[in-house]
């Protein structure tokens, strides 16, 4: 496990986030039915800007549900999702659907926002995509890299919010370290759904959230074992 003592030197500086106000996101009394199936009721928190949040639970819980509500991709059958006025949502949920076949990955880049390419590489380098990676077909990318890629356009996206569904499920150990460096020293607002105890160390979070029951808790250290298992 690494500490922050021991956190790898980046020379890369991410983008700053776009500034937010001070509460970024807030849920108040969310519920999601599936048919019969009551996913969760009554969950309710705010986030604040530049807190790191961790969602808990077990397989069925509700995390995936609740950052669908989160990002608006899916409608709440009870509460409301209020973002702050200058909050910008960027949401990671492993399907990859923003990457398109026949187009390189600097290409990918350059969508997602007006750095360079001198830095956008630099950011791609720091997700562990390297040197000529930048040409080829983003169609033709592993798992592991499509994932790496979609994180990258996400960090220098102009997003002050990121949601993150289980970003290292596809990847390697060092690729997760990799990952887990460079969004440390990002200073946007992050709320994480992982059963990767090692990644979550490595984002430090402030709090959990534990569903489906929506308690909310400082975060510390004695709950990493639990990660694993929620
Ligand atoms: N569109 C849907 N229709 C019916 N049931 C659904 C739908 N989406 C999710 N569910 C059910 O809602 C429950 C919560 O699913 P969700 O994906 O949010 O769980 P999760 O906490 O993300 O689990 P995991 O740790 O496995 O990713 C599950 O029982 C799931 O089968
Ligand atoms: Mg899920």
């Amino acid at each position: 496990m690494t500490g922050p003592q021991k956190r790898r030197k980046i020379n890369v500086r991410l983008p700053d986030p776009p500034p937010s106000d001070r509460t970024v996101l807030e849920a108040a009394s969310l519920a999601k039915s599936y048919g019969d199936l009551d996913v969760f009721n009554g969950v309710t928190f705010d986030i604040g800007r530049g807190e790191r949040m961790v969602i808990m639970g077990l397989n069925g819980a509700g995390k995936t549900t609740l950052l669908k509500l989160l990002a608006g991709e899916a409608s709440a059958d009870a509460g409301t999702v209020t973002a702050g006025r200058r909050t910008s949502i960027g949401y990671y949920a492993q399907e990859h659907e923003g990457i398109a076949d026949g187009r390189s990955l600097i290409d990918h880049m350059r969508m997602a926002s007006p750095i360079g390419d001198g830095d956008a590489r630099a950011v791609m380098g720091m997700f562990g995509l390297q040197g000529d990676k930048a040409f080829q077909d983003a169609g033709t990318l592993s798992g592991g890299e499509k994932t790496k890629l979609a994180l990258a356009q996400l960090v220098v996206g102009g997003h002050n919010l990121l949601l993150l569904d289980e970003p290292t499920n596809n990847l390697d150990p060092p690729s997760r370290a990799a990952v887990g460096d460079a969004l440390s020293g990002w200073p946007g607002t992050i709320i994480l759904v992982s059963h990767d105890p090692e990644f979550v160390h490595a984002l430090r979070p402030d709090r959990v959230l534990i569903m489906p029951e929506g308690q909310v808790d400082h975060f510390d250290e004695s709950m990493l074992e639990l990660v694993e298992l929620a």
